[in-house]
């Protein structure tokens, strides 16, 4: 097992959650390389201050360029507001150091189209865009269903994420709902590749889209005193004519950041001539499946998977996963495969990341026209 040295763009939520499950490399039972963070990049001083004081670091400095030059750094983790996805990936994907950077991939099109466009010229470069629900057990499963056939003729598939703290309208403003941070995609740039990486991955792509997107509330306290407008999207449903190369049916795919009483849930469900699941992080451990043959009874099977993980760690079976397992355990896949090796599931691809932007870019169109995209 060696050790792969990361330099860390971008310090805050997610740079935090990633020095974390660093550290927790021993819950993995397979020897796999070992990220160990050495430098930090970050213009706040304060979220530099954090890593400084967990790690012995050869390089913590506002400057993202120092970092990526740094001859001791051989990884990278991009965790930025999404304006800085294009200026910082196009800066560090010549360097050849391998790459996890945050979804989603780009603040719009042009620049995920930026972003690909250099990756074409570096084609040596490995890299890889977080999403780490796919990890969870029950999503796993579906993988497993998914490969077995075991669904038969995709009647409908259903997806989305659901947070709801923004339907307090006192909550402060932060980039994440401004546009021109977060960008014009809104909730879709924010949560939409955590919706779309397993469906994609198991071929189950759009054709087109009708959208239909929320701004429920428009402007939140500045934190100062006054208010801010909030002028992004809060809530998009896409309906879309999705097929999985043979037959067409049904995708619809959500991602609500005011859905009332909804915490960070993750699901999806899929309905099959033979088989159906039903899978959601609100009961992380238990998936739903109906199994049937014509003439026999049609029962929801409600089964606990405990911590069935597709990377072995140190916690029984029995126990309940969790988002920093999920974190874990998609930080061990992009591991195994910048190692050289195929882990079981894959981090998500550029390509993929490609994808969610091609369908929240026709989304945006659908939205304005009132009309069904081709994505
Ligand atoms: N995978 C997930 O579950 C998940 C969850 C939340 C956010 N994200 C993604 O992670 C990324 C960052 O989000 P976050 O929640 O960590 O945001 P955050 O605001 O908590 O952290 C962003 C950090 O980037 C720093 N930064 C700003 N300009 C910089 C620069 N030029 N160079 C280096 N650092 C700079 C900020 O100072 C801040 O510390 C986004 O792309 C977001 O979509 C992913």
């Amino acid at each position: 097992m060696r050790t792969m040295r990361f330099g860390v763009i971008g310090g805050g939520l997610m740079g935090r959650e990633f020095a974390s499950a660093a550290a927790r490399w021993l819950h993995l039972l397979e020897p796999i390389s070992k990220p160990e963070i050495v430098a930090i990049a970050d213009p706040s001083a304060e979220a530099r201050a954090w890593f400084e004081g967990h790690h012995a670091l050869r390089l913590s400095t506002p400057d993202f360029r120092e970092v990526v030059s740094h001859p001791e750094v051989d990884a990278l983790y991009i965790a930025v507001p999404h304006d800085l996805h294009e200026e910082v990936l196009c800066h560090a994907i010549p360097s050849g150091k391998a790459i996890l950077a945050e979804k989603p991939f780009g603040i719009d099109l042009a620049a995920n189209q930026a972003i690909m466009d250099c990756l074409a010229a570096h084609p040596e470069t490995f890299v890889r865009c977080s999403s780490e629900f796919p990890f969870y057990p029950g999503a796993q499963r579906i993988v497993r269903l998914a490969h077995e056939g075991a669904f038969g003729k995709i009647i409908q598939v259903h997806a989305g994420f659901r947070h709801s703290s923004d339907l307090d309208p006192l909550k402060p403003i932060n980039w994440k709902r401004q546009r021109a941070r977060n960008g014009e995609y809104g909730c879709m740039g924010d949560l939409g590749l955590h919706v779309v990486h397993l469906p994609f991955r198991l071929g189950w792509l759009p054709l087109d889209v009708r959208a239909v997107l929320s701004n429920i509330v428009p402007e939140r306290p500045d934190g100062k005193g006054g208010t801010a407008p909030c002028d992004t999207w809060d809530n998009a449903l896409l309906v879309c004519d999705g097929t999985d190369g043979q037959q067409n049916f049904p995708m619809i795919l959500e991602t609500k950041r005011i859905a009332p009483g909804e915490t960070n849930t993750w699901f999806i469900e899929v309905q099959g001539t033979r088989a159906s699941v039903r899978y959601s992080t609100k009961r992380p451990k238990t998936l739903e499946t109906l199994r049937y043959e014509p003439g026999t009874p049609q029962e929801w099977r409600t089964e606990d998977l405990g911590y069935a993980s597709a990377h072995k760690t140190i916690s029984g079976g029995i126990f309940e996963f969790g988002f920093s397992d999920a974190l874990l355990q998609m930080w061990a896949a992009f591991m195994v495969e910048a190692s050289g090796s195929q882990p079981p599931f894959g981090c998500a691809k550029p390509e993929e990341a490609r994808m969610s932007h091609r369908l929240f870019t026709a989304a945006l169109e659908s939205h304005v026209d009132k009309s069904v995209v081709r994505v």
